[in-house]
């Protein structure tokens, strides 16, 4: 193994040589967010959505999915208070490109460090997410930061759009999970000319971020979990086990048995029936905000929007403007139908002696005990957060920042 990343090594001569070779073999270049042309039209649809003047059920609340005055205020800030020019700029202050890799179009964000012993980091989303849920903690990691133990730690931030989600094109129907691992190898290593990289992946994100540690164990040599595609163990299996959960994790538990109660019909429909959906929705920007709104706040910390969360009423409109204004709804959706038995029920091993890192956030969907996360890989860390929920890039980004910090302290390249 030595000897195949020295020779590796060897093979990537220089800078300039990876940079002009990432031009040719994959039409590497830079990319801009330019979609201001599309504004007037999408505004025009907001404004002329009709929604009821009162709710059936006034007493009806989120479980029953959004509630109509939570729309209605969304759709009003949308159109008063919601300026796309003010945040395409914030978007645009960081360094996107797009690469053509086994015929997709992958769009990214490459934000470098100053630092030249940086640690490469891929961050993976999920659904209903994009590049976009990260952005307040790649400037942070980018920059030197010493922990306790005295190691000071950097990161080569890349932050890719899973295929058919905003910038990066729409897959053909067969495509999986896997197949996005492996491009997303073929990004970090013969695109960028990283030889190791660590990994990040929440939701779909750590479905795919877990291929890539199974997969590829000579270049992913560390991961970072938020998220398993392992279903979350029952609370009848944790005590069976005789697991005694913590105070934070019994919330989460108690949000995961509420999930699979009723919380998991929006999967099921985009399994079983994504055309059925996604076409419904695909022109319609009050429809999606309805759909996607509903999501993120159930999914979050009920303190979303105050300190230290970030994700308010205009992370919520950017996350959604960027699925309307690419017209990418549709594909995203998809994702559910292509990968069915993602989440799987036996938990195994990964092949990698690569170190694993978890994080539970109280208020995320999905509950995995430090037992059940030491059977799936080489787990060297496990925190647990008191604030935030599934999106924790928006919900809780210093802790976040610090979790993956954590990551330098046992990545070895
Ligand atoms: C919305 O439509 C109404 C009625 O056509 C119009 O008066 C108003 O200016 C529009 N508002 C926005 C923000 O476009
Ligand atoms: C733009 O990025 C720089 C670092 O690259 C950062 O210092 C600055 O705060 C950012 N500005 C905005 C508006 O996000
Ligand atoms: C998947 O679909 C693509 C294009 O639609 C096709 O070229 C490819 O052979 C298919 N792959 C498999 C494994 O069926
Ligand atoms: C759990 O504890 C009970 C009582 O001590 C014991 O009989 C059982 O074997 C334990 N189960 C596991 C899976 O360790
Ligand atoms: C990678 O996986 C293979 C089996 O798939 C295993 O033989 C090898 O030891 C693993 N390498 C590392 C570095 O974990």
């Amino acid at each position: 193994m030595r000897s195949l990343s020295l020779l590796a090594c060897l093979l990537v001569v220089t800078p300039f040589t990876i940079a002009s070779d990432a031009q040719k073999n994959f039409d590497l270049k830079p990319f801009k967010i330019d979609l201001t042309g599309e504004i007037p039209r999408l505004r025009s649809l907001v404004n002329n959505t009709r929604l009821p003047d009162k709710a059936l059920d006034p007493d009806a609340g989120q479980e029953k999915g959004i509630e109509l005055d939570i729309l209605r205020e969304l759709q009003s800030d949308w159109l008063k208070n919601f300026d796309w020019k003010v945040q395409q700029t914030e978007l645009n202050n960081f360094s996107h490109f797009t690469a053509l890799i086994e015929g997709q179009s992958v769009h990214f964000v490459h934000q470098k460090s100053e630092d030249p012993n940086a640690i490469p980091l891929i961050l993976l989303h999920g659904w209903p997410g994009s590049f976009h849920e990260f952005l307040p903690v790649i400037n942070p990691l980018t920059e030197s930061s010493t922990s306790a133990s005295g190691k000071t730690v950097s990161y080569n931030v890349v932050v890719p759009s899973l295929p058919g989600f905003v910038f990066s094109s729409a897959p053909p129907a067969n495509w999986t999970v896997d197949d996005t691992a492996r491009i997303f190898n073929t990004l970090m290593t013969d695109v960028l000319g990283y030889s190791t990289y660590a990994v990040h992946g929440t939701d779909w994100g750590s479905v795919v971020a877990y291929s890539l540690y199974s997969s590829f164990n000579t270049t992913v040599r560390a991961a970072h979990f938020v998220f398993l595609p392992f279903l979350p163990p029952s609370a009848e299996d944790i005590a069976a086990n005789n697991i005694t959960l913590s105070d934070i994790q019994k919330v989460t538990e108690h949000r995961v048995i509420e999930f699979n109660a009723i919380g998991n019909g929006y999967l099921i429909e985009q399994r079983t029936k994504p055309n059925d959906i996604g076409l419904a929705l695909y022109d319609n920007p009050v429809g999606q905000l309805a759909w996607i709104a509903g999501k993120i706040k159930l999914w979050s910390d009920p303190r979303a929007g105050t300190s230290p969360s970030v994700l308010d009423n205009t992370a919520i409109l950017t996350s959604v403007s960027l699925y309307c204004l690419t017209d990418s709804f549709l594909s995203s959706v998809w994702i559910y139908a292509q990968n069915a038995d993602a989440l799987k029920t036996v938990y195994t091993k990964a092949p990698t002696d690569a170190p694993l890192l978890f994080s539970q956030y109280e208020y995320n969907v999905g509950l995995w005990p430090e037992e059940y996360v030491a059977k799936v890989g080489n787990l060297v860390s496990y925190n647990v957060h008191d604030f935030g929920g599934h999106f924790p890039g928006l919900d809780n980004p210093p802790a976040l920042i610090d979790d993956l910090r954590d990551i330098g302290l046992y990545f070895e390249a």
